[in-house]
């Protein structure tokens, strides 16, 4: 099987975790849009959704899904979403596509997160893939300072401003073996809206898609 067609086997198998009749909480990046495009074809069975991006958004509303403002709902069973890297304890590095603010968000909010990857993204270790963090424009070089002095090279990924205006620094060299520690730091630094580690809240459960189906991890 191709990634693609991995990427699409794990989006459609996670259509089981969607309840009938609710608000469903959609990602962002290629794997998510498999995703997105097997959820039209329940459209009629749910309410609709609230989305991590612009992109997926568009995405929604190409298919007649309804969007909805997350502050005007009051429960959101499950959020659909891909990651960069997961590794065996379900904590993720996410925001290769930039949206990783409004997906920590939506996680927050969701009762359960359904992580949807092929089997390149599971790893023993976080942080081979460079972890972004989103940063307010004016304080980049403080921030990519203080990134150094914990032990990581910041890269300003050039020509990319977020859904919410704000700047993107991809921290390369990390081994990450502490990952809700460096969570933490890393938003401790000041001009910092968020970074890509999601190990406070980490997946309930990963649908990895490999060569022989796709495996359920919980
Ligand atoms: C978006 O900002 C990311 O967190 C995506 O979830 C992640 O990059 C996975 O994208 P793909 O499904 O395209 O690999």
């Amino acid at each position: 099987m191709t990634q693609n067609e991995l990427k699409e086997a794990v989006g459609r198998a996670a259509i089981a975790y969607v309840p009938e009749n609710c608000i469903v909480g959609v990602g962002t990046g290629s794997t998510a849009n498999y995703f997105i495009d097997a959820l039209a074809e329940i459209k009629g069975q749910i309410q609709g959704a609230v989305s991590s991006s612009e992109a997926s958004v568009a995405r929604l509303k190409s298919h007649g899904i309804p969007v909805f403002d997350l502050n005007t709902i009051n429960e959101l069973p499950v959020y659909v979403d891909g990651a960069d890297e997961i590794n065996h304890q379900l904590q993720m590095l996410k925001g290769g596509g930039a949206a990783l603010t409004r997906e920590k968000i939506i996680a927050a909010v969701a009762e359960q997160f359904i992580c949807i990857c092929d089997e390149s993204k599971l790893v023993d270790v976080l942080g081979k893939f460079p972890l972004p963090v989103e940063v307010i424009p004016m304080a980049r070089s403080h921030v990519a300072r203080e990134i150094v002095k914990l032990g990581g090279h910041p890269a300003y990924r050039e020509g990319v401003i977020t859904d919410n205006g704000n700047i993107i620094i991809d921290v390369h060299g990390l081994s990450i073996s502490q990952a809700t520690e460096l969570e933490t730091k890393l938003n401790q630094i000041v001009g910092v809206v968020t970074n890509g580690l999601f190990a406070h809240r980490r997946a309930d459960v990963l649908l990895l898609g490999t060569a022989n189906g796709v495996k359920t991890i919980k």
